[in-house]
């Protein structure tokens, strides 16, 4: 199954596989035609670059300029829910369509087994967004994947329930100061800890979205939702995080990581139509929370 779904890859075919953030819509990195046909299936907006999946940091050095910092986050998070940008290698073999024309590439190495086996076998980069139709919320089972695919949905590799259950810190080593462009499965505070301070880019700063996919509503579910309450109005379902009353409970005991790998899955299962609405509790904005809190605010942004 995995030799025949990397064979796919380099025939320029597209493959969902399972990393431990979310479910990847892969394609050959270097393929106009493959990258082309991501862009279609998500009906993604094609000024949102893509990251491109390898399976060392070895590879990426033939797509990317690798400084120290790079290096230093490779050797402690990778494989890992890490994703650098980095300047882009004037003869990389990436579409221009990958990156969208910018002069910077997003690289990562993911951690689980079945993606790690795959970009061995196929031994080209994989460019790979979440497989989900643009501005809908991220799939962490293939179950997810074929309702949010449909008969656009290529070969699934299923891997389970993605252990992480968020998507890759974006962040971004293109000047002095590294900056994340999106919170993530690794934490500020765990990049701090490498690199000293980081700063953190929010699509409403002054010098507006680092990040082109950082649009204010994304990985949004059908209902309204109303984040940071103690209760529900009625009608409302409420998702609950540490002890008390809740329809669904993200971790009753406070757990972050444990809500982090719930929330994709506990939004949809809420996102009713028995409910008109969906009511969050209020989750601390330390470690995963940022990246929890992140989602949540995407998802309970401004309707267009
Ligand atoms: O966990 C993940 O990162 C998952 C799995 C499949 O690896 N992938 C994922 O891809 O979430 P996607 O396409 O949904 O999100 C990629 C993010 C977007 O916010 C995009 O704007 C940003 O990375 N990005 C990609 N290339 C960039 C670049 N050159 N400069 C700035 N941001 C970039
Ligand atoms: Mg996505």
């Amino acid at each position: 199954m995995r030799e025949k779904a990397a064979q796919r890859l380099r025939a320029g075919e597209l493959v969902v596989f399972p990393t431990e953030t979310v479910y990847g819509l892969g394609g050959d990195a270097a393929s106009d035609q493959a990258v082309a046909a991501i862009f279609a299936a998500k009906n993604r907006p094609h000024f949102n670059p893509l990251i491109s999946h390898v399976w060392a940091i070895e590879a990426a050095e033939d797509l990317v300029v690798v400084d120290d910092r790079a290096r230093r986050l490779a050797k402690r998070f990778w494989p890992g829910p890490l994703t650098l940008v980095l300047p882009r290698r004037k003869d990389a073999p990436l579409s221009l369509l990958a990156t969208a024309g910018l002069d910077s590439a997003a690289i990562r190495v993911p951690n689980h087994p079945v993606a790690l086996d795959l970009l061995k076998r196929a031994c080209i980069p994989v460019a790979a967004p979440s497989a989900n139709p643009s501005m809908s919320v991220s799939p962490t089972t293939a179950k997810h994947v074929e309702m949010g695919l449909g008969d656009r949905a290529p070969m699934i590799l299923d891997g389970g329930p993605c252990q992480v259950g968020l998507e890759s810190t974006v962040l971004a080593l293109l000047d002095d100061r590294p900056t994340i462009l999106r919170p993530g499965g690794v934490t500020r505070e765990m990049l701090e800890a490498e690199l000293g301070s980081i700063a953190l880019s929010t699509e409403s700063g002054s010098e507006g979205p680092r990040s082109p996919g950082q649009m204010a509503l994304h990985y949004a579910p059908h209902l309204p939702v109303r984040i940071n309450v103690e209760f529900a109005f009625p009608g409302e379902a409420l998702l609950g995080f540490g002890p008390g009353e809740a329809d669904l409970n993200l971790s009753p005991s406070g757990d972050l990581t444990e809500a982090a790998a719930h929330l994709f899955s506990m939004l949809r299962a809420l996102d009713h139509p028995s409910f008109q609405g969906i009511a969050v509790r209020p989750i601390p904005l330390e470690g995963l929370g940022l990246a929890i809190n992140d989602r949540l605010g995407r998802a309970a942004g401004p309707r267009l």
